[in-house]
């Protein structure tokens, strides 16, 4: 089966890409640049991205990328249009922040309520690509972690070593999720009839500051060196506070386990 995965380069891409090539996919896996041995293609460049799909002809696109307006919005109904035009099966990356927080958890039926730009743009994707699309899979995730190359490792390590400044919020609650078990949900999905959006993300739901300290702790670190506080005293305008996913639709049709955090023992660093 041939898989182009666009955004490979990335963390839950990279992942995506070991797991395709182990399941015997032939895998094409793009970056922006040739770095990594990856193709380039640029999701804003729709001539491009247009090539790159004919030449491929793939039966399943995984599309993990992000960025600004024109990436995450746009690229993603260009990537649901060329996918469509070859009849490739599509697996979308969205995420959380497309909500805007409150206490109960969101299900798949909560319309997007996003407060920021990239929550916005993650919105506007979802309805460009199930518009395209209606058998598309869309995957809702949340802060994704698993190695020291992820994004929340490199920014507690970072804060941990002086390398970053700034704090993690003690008021964000997020439903954080391994990334070896949402590159496998998404595969499974790609090989399912499953079509529309789906939640997918851990069961435990933690702050930043709770879930940077684990994370300090499976990395042999102190976590009462990170600096924590509130995102409403930071300044940096409106942010989703307390977004927790709703995954008892996933439970119900994944194989894939979303494993806890929390009970993860003794973690080494690639677990947290
Ligand atoms: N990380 C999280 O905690 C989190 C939480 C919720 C949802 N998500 C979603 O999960 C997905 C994967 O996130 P990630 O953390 O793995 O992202 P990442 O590590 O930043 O990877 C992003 C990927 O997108 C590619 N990309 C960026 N701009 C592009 C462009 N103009 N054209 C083509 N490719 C482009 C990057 O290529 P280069 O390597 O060449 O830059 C890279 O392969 C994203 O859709 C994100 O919105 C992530």
């Amino acid at each position: 089966m041939s898989t182009l995965l666009v955004g490979a380069s990335g963390f839950l891409g990279s992942e995506v890409a070991r797991q395709a090539a182990a399941a015997g996919h032939a895998v094409v896996g793009t970056a922006t640049t040739t770095t990594g041995g990856w193709v380039p293609v640029d999701v804003t460049d729709r001539k491009a991205v247009r090539a790159l799909i004919s030449a491929v002809r793939p039966k399943l696109v995984i599309n993990s990328t992000w960025g600004d307006w024109r990436v995450s919005a746009d690229g993603a109904a260009t990537v649901a249009a060329e996918a469509a035009a070859v009849g490739a099966r599509l697996v979308h990356v969205s995420s959380d922040a497309l909500h805007a927080g409150r206490p109960a958890p969101y299900t798949e039926d909560d319309a997007p309520t996003p407060v920021t730009v990239y929550g916005a743009a993650k919105a506007a994707a979802e309805t460009a690509v199930t518009a395209i699309d209606p058998s598309a899979v869309v995957v809702r995730t949340s802060l994704i972690y698993g190695s020291a190359q992820g994004k929340q490792e490199q920014l507690v390590l970072g804060l941990l070593d002086g390398r970053q400044r700034g704090v993690l919020f003690t008021d964000e609650i997020r439903c954080p999720v391994h990334v070896a078990d949402l590159a496998g949900a998404l595969l499974e999905l790609a090989d399912s009839r499953f079509a529309g959006i789906l939640n997918v993300a851990g069961p435990d739901a933690v702050s930043r500051a709770e879930f940077g300290r684990l994370i300090a702790r499976a990395h042999g670190r102190d976590p009462s060196a990170l600096p924590t506080g509130l995102s409403t005293d930071a300044g940096i305008g409106p942010r989703p506070l307390d977004v927790k996913l709703d995954t008892s639709l996933a439970r119900s049709v994944l194989r894939t386990r979303l494993r806890p955090i929390a009970a993860v023992p003794g973690d080494r660093p690639a677990d947290v």
